[in-house]
């Protein structure tokens, strides 16, 4: 039988660092070092990924943004699948695809793009 700490080191988690997270109210700073005006925490998703998911699982995120939730689960040792509807045609499209290639190392045979 695995031993606690064996199961902590396997999920990433250490529940005693868990334990505030188990109320009602999550206490996670905003980010600072960015210019978007409502950063999104990476402990934000880091939390509900550890508290909702075992590693080699896969983390979906819908509205994939900047992929800050796919970056860490990866990072986590589970896996993840993202959407985003921003228009391929637009300007910005190139270097936000660039930036998810980057953050996440998908590549064209996994980053598939329509429209
Ligand atoms: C706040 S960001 C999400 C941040 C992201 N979850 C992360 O972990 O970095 C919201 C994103 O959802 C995208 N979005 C909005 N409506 C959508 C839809 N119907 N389908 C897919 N993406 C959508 C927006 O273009 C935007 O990039």
């Amino acid at each position: 039988m695995p031993t606690y700490e064996a199961f902590e080191e396997w999920a990433s988690v250490d529940v005693e660092s868990m334990r505030s997270y188990l109320q009602n109210v999550w206490d996670i700073q905003p980010e600072t070092q960015s210019d978007h005006p409502a950063p999104f925490p990476p402990k934000l998703a880091e939390v509900a990924i550890k508290l909702y998911s075992l590693p080699r699982e896969i983390i979906g995120d819908p509205f994939l943004g900047s992929a800050t939730t796919i970056e860490r689960a990866q990072a986590l040792n589970r896996k993840g699948v993202g959407y985003e509807n921003m228009d391929a045609e637009s300007e910005d499209s190139p270097d936000f695809v660039d930036m998810i290639k980057n953050r996440t190392g998908a590549n064209s045979a996994t980053l598939d793009q329509f429209g």
